[in-house]
Order: structure tokens, then sequence, then C-alpha cells
């Protein structure tokens, strides 16, 4: 996209900060993805760091990372919460989710920022990505490897996660033809060192993801969080008491309820990425 080449970007933090409670509206709307938004922009952030981009780099692989999916507001209840592998007109009707995105946000003051990440995380090298082929930026190739890397190590309630290793091996095994093996490589550096721990398997910096008893890992507690509180999961009917234990929590089964509970955004994941915010962005592409 030619205007996306270079800019310079006044970064307004209400409108950011409306922007990015726009892209929770997915948290809200898909009950199976659990912190992912949040993930896929630390995981980018870090390998951002991790390859030296400058600050503004950075910022825009954060930002980007979280308003990654938000054309899967347009996608139909029944292909987003589908419990089971798609089918072949469900995933071409999933496929339209970045370009869905683009056009929500293209009059949008800061798309500079964060297009590259919503237009350009299902992109290949090889360029058999979509929607256009390959990707353009290093944006869009850094949150390619960060949503991989995300979507293979959750747990669904009709798959579960794998392990870590595995979806390294993966990453590696589709490199050079989806991935950049300039950023894999230094990406499976920072899981070897344990860089990425703090984020695999968590909600938030201090979160980790709890196991529904019924249907898989994929309750995030509330910031808030305490002893005694019941929270729900998100896809099936239960209802759970919590018991801290240490940084964490021991969760138990309380109730079934009659109907499934209304999702919530996911409002730290604002915070933090607010409390990052820069007052203008330089974006070339
Ligand atoms: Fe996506």
């Amino acid at each position: 996209m030619q205007f996306l080449k270079r800019a310079t970007v006044e970064i307004d933090r209400d409108l950011l900060e409306s922007l990015l409670s726009m892209a929770t509206v997915i948290e809200a709307r898909d009950a199976y993805t659990g912190g992912h938004t949040w993930r896929v922009s630390r995981y980018g952030e870090e390998l951002a760091k991790r390859i030296g981009l400058d600050a503004d780099g950075i910022f825009i692989v954060r930002v980007g990372g979280l308003v990654h999916d938000i054309g899967k507001v347009g996608i139909p209840d029944q292909v987003l919460n589908k419990q089971g592998p798609l089918t072949p007109d469900e995933y071409a009707n999933m496929k339209l989710h970045p370009d869905l995105g683009r056009q929500i946000l293209a009059r949008h003051p800061l798309a500079p920022v964060v297009l590259p990440s919503v237009t350009e995380h299902h992109e290949r090298v090889d360029g058999k990505g979509y929607p256009a082929g390959s990707p353009a930026s290093v944006y869009g190739k850094l949150t390619a490897i960060a949503d991989s890397f995300d979507a293979m190590t959750s747990t669904r309630p009709y798959r579960k996660g794998m392990e870590a290793s595995r979806a390294i091996a993966i990453l590696r095994e589709n490199t050079p033809a989806q991935f950049d093996p300039a950023y894999v490589e230094p990406f499976v550096e920072l899981w070897e060192k344990g860089a990425l721990d703090h984020i695999l398997g968590h909600a938030n910096d201090q979160r980790l993801m709890l196991s529904c008893p019924s249907c898989g890992p994929i309750i995030a507690p509330p910031e808030d969080a305490k002893s005694g509180d019941e929270i729900h999961c998100p896809s099936c009917k239960g209802s759970f008491g919590l018991d801290a234990l240490g940084d964490t929590f021991h969760i138990h089964f309380k109730r079934s309820l009659e109907t499934k509970p209304t999702l919530m955004p996911d409002k730290c994941a604002v915070k933090s990425v607010l409390s990052c915010a820069k007052k203008k962005v330089h974006c070339m592409h």
C-alpha cells in the first residue's frame, strides 16, 4: 500500500486507547482466544527487541499484535467459535479477516502503525499467504511468527496446545517457505534461553492461564482476581472457585450455569500497551 511507505504519525493517547478498546472486542467475541492478542503483542515485542528494531519499530509490533485480528469481528459466530476443524468454505470465510481488518481501519489516523500486522500476519515468504501472498514489512513478518507460535501452543476445546518445543520445530520446518529465517532464529534463541516463558500460557505478565477442568486451559483470570472469587469458563457452562496458589490459582468446580457467560474484553491488555505509548512514531514499511 503506497500510503504506508513512509509516515510520521502523532500518537494521540485517547485515539490509541479507543483503537485498542476496539481491538478487545475480538476477545469478547471469540470464546477461545483467551489472551491470544496480548501474547502475540508480547512475543512480537520481545522479537522486535531481539533483532534490534528501534523504539518506534518495537511500538509498532506491540500495538499491531494487539490489533492484528480485529477483522475477525466480521466473521460469523458459527465459524469463529466452531468447536472443530473448519470446512473449506468456512476456512475461505475465515481467511477474509486480514482484509476485513484493513477495511475497518483504512481511514483510521493510526492505520500506518497497525495495518502491517493486521494485513500481513497470514502472509508467507514464498508468496502463498493471504490476502496479498507475501509480507511487505518486517512488522508483518514478526507478527506472523508470534501469531503462529501462539496458535500452536494454545489449547482449544477441540485440541490440546502443543509443547513449545514442537511448535519451535514446526516454525523451523516452515522456514524459509512460510517464515523469514532472519527472524525465526532469533525467536528460537529467545525461547531457548527462557525469555518467552513469562508469556507462554499467560494472559498477562502476571496472570497464568487457568485450566478449565471440563474443556481446557483457556480461562484468563481477571487482573484483580483473588481467593474466593468465582470465574466462568468462556466456552462451557462451568463456574469455578479460585484459591490463591503462589502467583497463580487452584481452580475448583462450583456449579453449572444455565447459559454461557457473557465474554469480557481484556482491559488489562489495553492498559499494558498504553503504558508504553509514544508521542510520535516513524513508520517505514
Ligand atoms: Fe489472524
